[in-house]
């Protein structure tokens, strides 16, 4: 049976179907819109489609996407019972370079729309650019990753929001040693997996 949430959304990705607010229209393939569950209580937002994703029209099926679902599984995490994940464009950037400021402006109502319908306790902004996009100028991933802000700050009320490195800099980055990116990230999920059974 359709909840209310998914009816909701699906109106907003019908937008995004037609959507032609900025130039990646012109060259996508699909829309991603997003993939896991619509929930109440965790969401995953990253930056932008890739290849693998612009061709299936899902979020985070590439090896970045899925080192994520390795990630989210070590703690019980799946993406088809648990997490909410989308991007912060819904069209593919040529060469998989970062999304311009028009680009992020032009799709942003649709992100908005997702996330107060949503309304989820925890927010992930996956990587520098999602971090940009919600919180601003915070400062860079390494700095603010792991780290709780406070959604009321930025107009989210009752959410938590937590930046995470990228899956695709973790794959550029190999060592498990302490203090490396990839044992960053498990301190991190572990304190987001804390944070979710409380909910
Ligand atoms: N990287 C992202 O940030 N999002 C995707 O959907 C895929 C790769």
């Amino acid at each position: 049976m359709e909840t209310d949430l998914t009816v909701k959304l699906e109106q907003i990705k019908k937008k995004c179907l037609n959507c032609q607010k900025c130039d990646l229209c012109k060259t996508r393939t699909n829309i991603v819109f997003s993939d896991g569950v619509p929930n109440n209580k965790l969401m995953l937002i990253g930056e932008a489609p890739g290849y693998w994703e612009d061709k299936k029209g899902i979020p985070f099926v590439g090896r970045a996407g899925q080192l994520l679902d390795k990630i989210f599984e070590c703690v019980g995490f799946s993406r088809n019972k648990d997490v909410y994940i989308c991007n912060t464009v819904k069209c593919r950037p040529p060469e998989n370079r970062n999304p311009l400021p028009d680009e992020k402006e032009a799709c942003r109502e649709y992100l908005d729309e997702q996330i107060k319908i949503l309304n989820p306790k925890i927010i992930l902004l996956c990587g520098g650019v999602a971090v940009q996009s919600i919180l601003g100028d915070v400062g860079g991933i390494t700095k603010v990753r792991g780290k709780w802000f406070n959604g009321s700050e930025y107009g989210l009320e009752n959410t938590k929001i937590m930046p995470i490195f990228h899956p695709a800099y973790l794959l550029r980055n190999d060592s498990r040693e302490k203090g490396s990116p990839k044992w960053l990230m498990w301190q991190d999920i572990k304190e987001i997996k804390k944070e979710y059974d409380k909910l």
